[in-house]
């Protein structure tokens, strides 16, 4: 079997993307502008579903953390181990967080937040954009390094 190795102009974006674009653009729009407009319109945020995925937040950012840890570790050693059991426990783990949002709590949300939705709508903006300049990145930088990925990762295939 040819052994392929991940090399580095990959590896480091992809863990770019899934560390700081999935928190910046993700995460931390829902905790600091639609969990507090459901905490306002009567979802508390110390209950279910919120405490839930409040939960799940931050395990996603310790897998990420661990991840990239790994990652280092991977590109000094060659040892692969670590770095692909992270990579399946944050897939799996993204992928449930997103199944649950996806088919509790934006439902929850839509029919509670009607009326304020331009509101949240236009905070959600804000974040991102905030965030993101903290970053020193955009979001064009991230949808461009996802679209290279997806080409370089095909390209590697071959
Ligand atoms: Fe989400
Ligand atoms: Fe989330």
């Amino acid at each position: 079997m040819k052994i392929k190795k991940i090399p580095e102009s990959i590896l480091l974006p992809v863990i770019d993307f899934s560390k700081n674009f999935t928190d910046v653009c993700h995460h931390s729009k829902e905790e600091n502008s639609l969990f507090p407009a459901l905490e306002q319109a009567g979802l508390p945020k110390n209950m279910d579903p919120i405490a839930m995925m409040l939960i799940d937040h931050e395990r996603s950012r310790e897998i990420a953390t661990n991840m990239e840890a790994s990652a280092q570790e991977y590109l000094s050693s060659g040892d692969s181990t670590k770095l692909v059991s992270d990579m399946q426990q944050y897939v799996e783990h993204i992928t449930e967080h997103l199944w649950k949002e996806n088919n509790r709590l934006f439902m929850m949300a839509e029919a509670r937040l009607q009326y304020v939705a331009k509101k949240v709508d236009g905070e959600l903006n804000e974040i991102e954009a905030t965030k993101l300049k903290d970053l020193g990145k955009s979001r064009k930088h991230y949808e461009d390094l996802a679209e290279n990925l997806t080409r370089d990762v095909a390209e590697q295939g071959n």
